[in-house]
């Protein structure tokens, strides 16, 4: 049994070798968004691996992923699963999330000023 560590967060959580890192990260109570249900059509549950390994991509990842992505480590997390190794994935941003943090933070450097 390997451990799957969630960024940014870093809570590390116990996984099964074969379970897929929604089912590893929804014990743990970590939300990965995603519309499909795992069926790999909505790509909105993609992490980033920054270490460790996953086992190779399923599939359907391979058929639904760009290849450029998958190559920089970017998993469907309701596909990729784990293996008996350790691993650490990000969980991107919301994009919206993101704008906000930038706006806030412009806001603090005028406020300085
Ligand atoms: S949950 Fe929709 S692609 Fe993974």
């Amino acid at each position: 049994m390997g451990k799957v560590t969630f960024l940014p967060g870093g809570k590390s959580v116990k996984a099964r070798a074969g379970q897929s890192l929604v089912s590893v990260a929804g014990n743990a109570r970590i939300v990965i968004p995603q519309r499909c249900g795992g069926h790999a059509s909505c790509l909105m549950c993609r992490v980033i691996v920054e270490s460790g390994e996953l086992a190779p991509p399923t599939v359907l990842e391979l058929r639904k992923m760009p290849e450029q992505d998958l190559r920089q480590g970017v998993r469907l997390a309701c596909q990729a699963k784990a293996t008996e190794n350790d691993c650490t994935v990000r969980i991107p941003e919301s994009r919206l999330k993101s704008v906000v943090a930038a706006a806030l933070e412009r806001q603090r450097l005028e406020n300085e000023e």
